[in-house]
This record gives structure tokens, C-alpha cells and sequence, in this order.
């Protein structure tokens, strides 16, 4: 157990299609934050995922070389290094941008734009290629839970959205799993801290027979509702080694408040 216990934290902010020039505020009140909290507890790590259009100009306020503790992250990614694809954009894109990782598979994604685990599978590839963090998500929907199918699922997305065999790229420090149950997302519900517990569990067996000893030290992400009410409660999950926060990632004082809840 020791070995979980020893994993660093991760708070991922996920702003989705939110977010004006303005809002660069958001991020700099939350960099003040940090730098002024006087706390000597665990530091998480830290990443805010923004849109496409505002990640050059966040990267800018953290730093290219990271000097603050919050890192800037994509979206979505294209597979493909270049090319023909008008309107997506490559992961060599998003890293000249400032961006340091990338979500995929979201939920939402693969919804709105018929994302499969196949494709999501490759855009993980195109990111451990490039040297950033791929933070892929995986989760049922509300029908898929109530008729006993969220374990099958979850491990039909993990066998399908991550390479099969530890090939040299994947590592625990380039790749972390986030599971948000869609029903979880954006609505205020959240499942109960068992069955939380149940699907990480299951998410850490199946990481560490696919990929040994770095398969227990890979960050297993709660998403789907997290708020600061929450937060301290679902973070003490076993297994839960951070979460990926939507809509109250949008507010500073509200992600300070969960980054604080660890
Ligand atoms: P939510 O979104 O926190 O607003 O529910 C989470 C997500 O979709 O990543």
C-alpha cells in the first residue's frame, strides 16, 4: 500500500468551452494563491486545461519553464503530426503553445464527435511521442450503471484507449486515467464514495497487470461534479490520486479550495 500512498497528487482543471482574454485573470489569482499559501501539506501537482485560443497567453502567465506550480494543458489533439486536417490541432501544436499535457477521450468527445477508443488509443500515442502527460478518460453513462455495466464498460475504454504492452513511451509520469461517470458530469450528482472505491480499484488491478510496478505508481483521477464541498471526501478514496474538476475550475477561489482539499 505504501507504494499508492507515495503518489503525488494531481488536480486537473478542465475549463471545456469556457474562457475569454479576461479570464486569464482567473489563472493569475490562483498562481497568487499558491505562491502566498503558507501551508507545509502535500503539494499537488497542478494543471489547467484551457481552450485552444487562450493557451499561449496562460502559458505566458505560468511561465514557458514553468516557474509557477500550475501547468497549462489541451483538450483534445489531432493523431497526426501535420497535414490536412482544417480545424484540429496537432500535440506539437499544443506543446509550442505552452501546453505540458492533454485530455482525451473525454466523455463529451466521444459523444459529440464519435471519439472511439481506437482513435483515442492513437492520440495517446501522437502524446507519449511528444513527451507530454496524456490524461485519458473513461466512464459509463446513468443506463450503462444501472444495468450493472459500469465495470465492463470502463475496462472495455481501458483495454481499447491505452497501448496494450508498456512500449518505452508510456510512463506513470506521461500518463494518468480519469474516471468520470457521464451522468456525474456537470450535473451536482456524484456516485458514493463505495462505488468510487470500487472503480479505481479495478482501474489500479487492470494498470498493474497490464503494466507491472509502473502500473501502481500511474494517477487514477475522480471527475464528474467535484466542488469544495466534496472534494476532501472523495479525494480520501482509496485509490483516488487527484481529480480532473470542471466546472469549478473556473473560479480561482473555488480550485484553490479543492487543490487545498488534498
Ligand atoms: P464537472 O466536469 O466538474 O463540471 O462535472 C468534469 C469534467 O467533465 O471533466
Amino acid at each position: 500500500m505504501a507504494l499508492f500512498k507515495n503518489l503525488r497528487p494531481l488536480i486537473v482543471g478542465n475549463w471545456k468551452m469556457n474562457g475569454m482574454g479576461k479570464d486569464v485573470l482567473q489563472l493569475k489569482s490562483l498562481v497568487q494563491k499558491l505562491s502566498q499559501d503558507p501551508s507545509k501539506g502535500i503539494k499537488p501537482e497542478i494543471m489547467l486545461c484551457v481552450p485552444a485560443t487562450l493557451l499561449s497567453r496562460m502559458a505566458e502567465v505560468t511561465g514557458i519553464a514553468g516557474k509557477t506550480r500550475v501547468a497549462i494543458g489541451g483538450q483534445d489533439c489531432h493523431p497526426n503530426k501535420n497535414g490536412a486536417h482544417t480545424g484540429d490541432m496537432s500535440v506539437a501544436m499544443l506543446k509550442d503553445a505552452g501546453a505540458k499535457g492533454v485530455i482525451l477521450g473525454h466523455s463529451e468527445r466521444r459523444a459529440n464527435h464519435a471519439e472511439t477508443d481506437k482513435l483515442v488509443n492513437a492520440k495517446a500515442d501522437a502524446v507519449h511521442q511528444s513527451g507530454l502527460m496524456a490524461i485519458i478518460c473513461v466512464g459509463e453513462t446513468l443506463k450503462q450503471r444501472k444495468a450493472h455495466e459500469t465495470i465492463k464498460v470502463v475496462g472495455k475504454q481501458m483495454r481499447g484507449s491505452l497501448p496494450r504492452l508498456l512500449p518505452k513511451l508510456l510512463s506513470a509520469r506521461n500518463t494518468v486515467i480519469a474516471y468520470e461517470p457521464v451522468w456525474a458530469i456537470g450535473t451536482g450528482l456524484t456516485p458514493s464514495l463505495e462505488q468510487i472505491a470500487e472503480v479505481h480499484t479495478y482501474i489500479r488491478k487492470t494498470l498493474m497487470r497490464r503494466y507491472g510496478e509502473e502500473g501502481a505508481k500511474i494517477r487514477i483521477l475522480y471527475g464528474g461534479s467535484v466542488n469544495p464541498a466534496n472534494a476532501k471526501q472523495i479525494l480520501a478514496v482509496s485509490h483516488v490520486n487527484g481529480a480532473l474538476v470542471g466546472g469549478a475550475s473556473l473560479k480561482a477561489a473555488d480550485f484553490f479550495k479543492i487543490i487545498k482539499a488534498i
